[in-house]
Formats: structure tokens, C-alpha cells, sequence
């Protein structure tokens, strides 16, 4: 299965990719793994799998016009053109991992409750674990992102370098938190992990 996946992200990539070095650009699957089952813990990229499908077409064109800068995917999503509808779709259909929290202590209450004497509504009023939620419609899935990943999307929204979010609404969000709270609201979310088998 995850292998059948690999190979349709592959193939789903334009064959005439102009040189080598667009090639690897182009290997989502080597940085993105497509399916349930990769390895979470120390990954150091945003996991894509049943993201919302409108969610990363627009991550990936926001890359190319500029409204999110990362080199290495500003290089790759301009490589891939117009290929971004179908990578979208290939992720977005792909099932999502099983996450389990792995850390104790309470939820943060910013993500259930918000703070509304600061224009905070809650996290979880927007992002949500599961897919067939409503809410998972247009907002991604935080859970099971990696710390150091969520920590510089937070902080790029605060500084106004990332402008990909609909209304600015996150721009507005992560300015009103200060440092201590987008680490915990980091550290929180990146907390889920693929569950084990000996856990049910
Ligand atoms: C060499 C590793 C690498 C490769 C190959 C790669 N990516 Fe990425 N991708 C990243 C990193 C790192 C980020 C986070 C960028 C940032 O910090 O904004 C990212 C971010 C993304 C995002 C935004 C995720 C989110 O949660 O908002 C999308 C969508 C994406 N990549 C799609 C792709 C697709 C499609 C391909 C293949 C055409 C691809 N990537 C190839 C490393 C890679
Ligand atoms: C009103 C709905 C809403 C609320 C409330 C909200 N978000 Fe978001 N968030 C979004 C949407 C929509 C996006 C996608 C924006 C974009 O396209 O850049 C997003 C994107 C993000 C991202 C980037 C994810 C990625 O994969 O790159 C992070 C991190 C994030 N939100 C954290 C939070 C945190 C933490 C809170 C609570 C303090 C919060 N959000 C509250 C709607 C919301």
C-alpha cells in the first residue's frame, strides 16, 4: 500500500523536469512520506497526509508567489508548475496516522478555551485530529507536526513573513501569543505520535 503510494507520487511528478537537481526537488515522498505508518518521532518535516486538499494547493502556490518563504520549496513547488492540484490531491487522499498524545500534564488552555479578552478563540475550534470533522475542512491538522516546524510557522505568521493564511487570521493569532506559549502550544501539539500496536 504505502509503497503503491510512493510510486503514484512519483508518478504524479511532470516528466520533463528540466535538470537532476529538480529531480530531487521533485521527490516529495523522500522528504513528505506518503502514508500512516512513517516514522514521527525526530522528523523535521510537516507531515501532508489527509490534509485538507484546498489547504495544500494553497500552501504549495503561496510557496511559489512568495506568501510562505523556504528556499528549498520555493524551488520545488516553481518546479512542479502546475502540477500542484494533483500532489494536493495525492496527500490529501492519503489515510492519516494514528496519533496517540505522548506526554502528560493538561491541555493547554488556549487550545480548548482560547483567551477571549485577547481576541484568542480556541485552537481546537478551528484545528481538529479528525478528518471528517467540519472544521478539518479548511484549517490543517496540527497534531503530530513536528516542534521546531509548528514553533517557525507560529513565529513567520507573528513577524508577517508567512501570508498564506486566509483574512490574516493567523497573522493576527500568533501576534497576540507571546514566546512561552508558542513553545507550549508547539510542544503540545508535536506530542502526538504514532500510536503503538501494544496500546490498544
Ligand atoms: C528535501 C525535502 C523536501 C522535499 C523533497 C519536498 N519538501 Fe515539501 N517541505 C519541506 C520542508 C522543510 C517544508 C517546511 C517549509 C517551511 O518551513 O515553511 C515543506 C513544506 C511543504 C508543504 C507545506 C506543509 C504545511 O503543513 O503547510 C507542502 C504542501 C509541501 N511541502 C509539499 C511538497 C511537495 C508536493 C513536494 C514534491 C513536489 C515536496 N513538498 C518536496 C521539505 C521538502
Ligand atoms: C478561526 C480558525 C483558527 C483558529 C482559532 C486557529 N487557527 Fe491556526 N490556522 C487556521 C487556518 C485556516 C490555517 C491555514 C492558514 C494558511 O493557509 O496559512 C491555520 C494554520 C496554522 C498553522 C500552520 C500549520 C502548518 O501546517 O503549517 C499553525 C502552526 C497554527 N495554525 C496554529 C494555531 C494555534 C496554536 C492556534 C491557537 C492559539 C490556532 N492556530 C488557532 C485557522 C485557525
Amino acid at each position: 500500500m504505502i509503497r503503491t503510494l510512493a510510486l503514484l507520487a512519483f508518478a504524479a511528478m511532470p516528466i520533463s523536469a528540466p535538470a537532476q537537481s529538480a529531480d530531487i526537488l521533485l521527490n516529495c515522498s523522500s522528504c513528505h512520506a506518503v502514508g500512516p505508518d512513517r516514522p514521527v518521532a525526530g522528523a523535521a518535516f510537516p507531515d501532508l497526509n489527509g490534509q485538507p486538499i484546498r489547504y495544500l494547493e494553497r500552501q504549495l502556490e503561496a510557496f511559489q508567489v512568495g506568501d510562505r518563504r523556504h528556499r528549498q520549496m520555493e524551488l520545488t513547488a516553481t518546479a512542479l508548475g502546475d502540477g500542484t492540484g494533483a500532489m494536493a490531491r495525492l496527500y490529501s487522499g492519503a489515510p492519516l496516522p494514528d496519533l496517540t498524545r505522548r506526554m502528560d500534564g493538561a491541555t493547554p488552555a488556549l487550545v480548548t478555551d482560547g483567551d477571549w479578552d485577547r481576541g484568542l478563540p480556541p485552537c481546537a475550534s478551528c484545528h481538529s485530529l479528525s478528518p471528517d470533522d467540519d472544521r478539518a475542512r479548511t484549517a490543517p491538522r496540527l497534531h503530530g507536526q513536528p516542534e521546531g516546524y509548528l514553533a517557525a510557522q507560529l513565529e513567520a505568521y507573528a513577524d508577517g513573513n508567512r501570508t498564506s493564511d486566509p483574512m490574516g487570521r493567523m497573522r493576527a493569532f500568533a501576534a497576540r501569543l507571546d514566546a512561552g506559549e508558542i513553545a507550549e502550544l508547539s510542544r503540545y501539539y508535536a506530542a502526538w505520535q504514532i500510536s503503538e500496536a501494544d496500546d490498544d
